[in-house]
C-alpha cells in the first residue's frame, strides 16, 4: 500500500466543505483549490533539501540560517492540476513545472495523454504530481508511469480528494509513491465521479472543455 497521508486540520476541513458545496462559484472555488494545494505541499515537503547560509540581520552579522536548496519539479495533470500550481510555487521556493495533459474518456473512464512536456531525464529529481481528483486513479497511475520511466528519484502525489477504490488501484500500481490529500471519499458513481466529492474539478475551475 502506498503511504497515504490525509492531512487532518480544521482549516483544511473548512475549505474542503466549501469546495464540496455546489453553491461555491468559480472564483471562490479557484481560490480554495489554491489554498488547499499550498497547505498540502507544505505538509508533503517537510524534508525539502536545505543548505546552510549566513545572513546579516539589522542587528548582527553572519547569523546562521537555512535556505531551500532543492529544485522540486511540479507536474500538474491538465487541466485541473493547473489550479494547484501557482499556490504551491508561492509556498515552495525554486520549483520548476512540467505539464502533462490527460483526458478521461467519459464512456470507458480510461485516460489518454494528449500533452507530455516532461524533461527527458528526471534522474535524481523529486517530482510532485498534482491533480485535485484521484477518482479511478487511472490518470495518476499513467503520469506516475511516465515520470518513473524517466528516472525520477522520488515521486509524491498531491490530490485534494481521493476515492477509496482509486487509492487501492493506485497503491497496486505505485506502492512506493506516497499520496497526500485533504479528504478520502468512499466511492465512485457510474460516471466515475467521486461521491460525495465536489463534482468535476476541471469544469468548476475552468468551465466545460467543449
Ligand atoms: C478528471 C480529474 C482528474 C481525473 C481523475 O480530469 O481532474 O485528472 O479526471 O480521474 P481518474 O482518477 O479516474 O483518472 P478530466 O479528464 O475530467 O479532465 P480535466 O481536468 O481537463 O477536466
Amino acid at each position: 500500500m502506498s503511504a497515504l497521508t490525509v492531512v487532518d486540520h480544521p482549516v483544511l476541513a473548512h475549505r474542503v466543505a466549501q469546495l464540496r458545496d455546489r453553491r461555491t462559484g468559480g472564483d471562490t472555488f479557484r481560490q480554495l483549490i489554491a489554498e488547499v494545494s499550498g497547505l498540502l505541499a507544505y505538509e508533503a515537503l517537510r524534508d525539502l533539501g536545505t543548505a546552510a547560509v549566513s545572513v546579516d540581520t539589522p542587528v548582527a552579522d553572519d547569523a546562521p540560517a537555512r535556505c531551500v536548496a532543492e529544485v522540486v519539479l511540479l507536474v500538474p495533470i491538465l487541466r485541473a492540476g493547473l489550479g494547484m500550481v501557482q499556490a504551491i510555487q508561492e509556498i515552495v521556493p525554486l520549483t520548476e513545472v512540467a505539464h502533462v495533459g490527460l483526458r478521461r474518456d467519459e464512456a470507458t473512464l480510461r485516460s489518454e495523454v494528449y500533452l507530455n512536456r516532461l524533461p527527458r531525464d528526471l534522474g535524481g529529481r523529486r517530482v510532485i504530481v498534482c491533480d485535485p481528483m484521484l477518482a479511478t486513479g487511472g490518470s495518476l497511475v499513467q503520469v506516475c508511469d511516465l515520470v518513473t520511466q524517466r528516472g525520477a528519484a522520488e515521486v509524491i502525489a498531491l490530490c485534494i480528494l481521493a476515492s477509496e477504490p482509486g487509492l487501492a488501484a493506485f497503491a497496486l500500481a505505485h506502492p512506493g509513491v506516497p499520496v497526500y490529500c485533504a479528504a478520502v471519499d468512499p466511492e465512485l458513481n457510474e460516471a466515475g465521479f467521486i461521491v460525495p466529492g465536489l463534482g468535476d474539478a476541471g469544469d468548476r475551475l475552468f468551465g466545460p472543455p467543449d
